[in-house]
């Protein structure tokens, strides 16, 4: 079946669907016969369309795995030796060039599987957050697709949020120390909205491995590809992790005071619950200072998510209580990298996240993303126990 004109097709991948199919077009170099793939990478299904092609090789935008022109993946940047052959994308059909056309002869397996969205029956088991307090107009909202009224529901407010339930939540918001300690100044970033389901979003926020390929402007360039090993310890309904990076730290005033190097360590703690309650916890610990994110996430419908990010500092710029100057320009900064975050996620097709691990392909920097998804499982499908009913006997 014809599927585009050979003179459309080149070394920038192309996006064309054939009987549904989303599938991606290219020319691995320039004058090269054309090549067909699923628009889908294998790791975590984004559109092999946003990738690029050099040398030969597709670069996927999310991780930078590449491929070669067969499919076979030849580099996977998140750790060392050879990729495992199932990394590579699935067989490519024939594709033969006839009257300027491109033409294949059979479509790639392309099931997602069942995907995990904003609308998905559990998520009414849960606090979510709808709104800034004193900010938002709050008299009605969307949530999960439908629109509620928070004067009428089950509500609470932390962090400066207001938090709704539509039924019993399975588990309560997660406790933030720093938030309380009166050492740290606190500063919201604007919300922002993501057409990607919060599943997707919250993945996003866990994952380390993309910084050097979607953060390459503001902060990526100067990190390592590859993801050390790291722990996560189980906890109810969530997880959490504690890595320690190097990184640059070229603000830090020790640095232009000669007293530390700019190469610096840094302790990173991740922090889970479902179905979205996110925190990262960044210790600088040769500079002592420490930033906290909050990041909660708004299921508002299958198209949509609103973030909120709020940012807690202390000794950032080399001062107990930083000012706001410093503040602000952390904020800007952190508004910039969740761009790059968002711009990825325009790109992304899917309405939800898979929860079924066949349906991607994990690696050994994916153990948070795994553990997220273990959890979002079991909160989707929670046993009689958990819920507090008597179990049928
Ligand atoms: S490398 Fe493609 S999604 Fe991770
Ligand atoms: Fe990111």
């Amino acid at each position: 079946m014809p599927i585009a004109r050979a003179v459309d097709v080149s070394t920038r991948p192309l996006a064309v669907t054939a009987a549904g199919v989303p599938l991606v077009v290219l020319r691995p170099e320039p004058d090269a016969e054309p090549v067909v793939f699923a628009d889908r990478c294998p790791h975590r299904l984004v559109p092999l369309s946003a990738a690029k092609v050099e040398n030969g090789r597709l670069r996927c935008a999310y991780h930078g795995w590449e491929f070669d022109a067969a499919g076979k993946c030849v580099e996977l940047p998140s750790q060392d030796g050879a990729p495992p052959p199932r990394a590579g994308l699935s067989p490519a059909p024939q594709v033969r060039v006839r009257d300027g056309m491109v033409e294949i002869s059979d479509l790639p397996p392309t099931d997602p599987g069942e995907l995990f969205t904003n609308e998905d029956p559990s998520l009414r088991r849960a606090w979510h957050p709808v709104g800034i307090v004193g900010i938002d107009d709050m008299s009605e909202v969307e949530l999960l697709g439908q629109t509620y009224r928070p004067a009428e529901e089950r509500t609470q407010e932390r962090w400066g949020l207001l938090w709704l339930a539509p039924e019993e939540p399975l588990t309560e918001l997660f406790d933030d120390p720093d938030h309380d300690d009166l050492n740290y100044v606190g500063a919201w970033l604007p919300p922002a909205r993501s057409p990607a389901s919060a599943g997707i979003v919250a993945d996003n926020f866990l994952d380390t491995a993309h910084f050097p390929f979607v953060h390459a402007k503001t902060f990526g360039a100067a990190e390592e590809k590859k993801v050390e090993r790291y722990a996560v310890t189980d906890e109810p309904w969530g997880c959490r992790s504690v890595q320690d990076q190097w990184f640059d730290n070229p603000e830090d005033p020790g640095v232009a005071a000669g007293l530390r190097p700019v190469r610096q360590r840094r302790r990173a703690t991740y922090v889970y619950r479902a179905p979205f309650q996110l925190m990262l916890r960044l210790e600088e610990l040769d500079a002592g200072a420490v930033k906290t994110i909050l990041f909660f996430s708004q299921p508002e419908s299958l198209t949509s998510t609103r973030i909120y990010t709020k940012m807690l500092f202390h000794g950032i710029g080399g001062v107990a209580d930083p000012g706001p100057d410093v503040i602000r320009s952390e904020v800007a900064f952190e508004e910039a990298v969740l761009e790059e975050d968002l711009d990825l996620q325009r790109t992304l097709r899917l309405p939800g996240l898979p929860l079924r691990m066949r349906d991607e392909l994990h690696v050994r920097a994916d153990l948070l993303g795994v553990h997220m998804r273990r959890i979002l499982s079991q909160f989707a499908q929670p046993s009689a126990a958990a819920l507090g009913r008597p179990a049928k006997d």
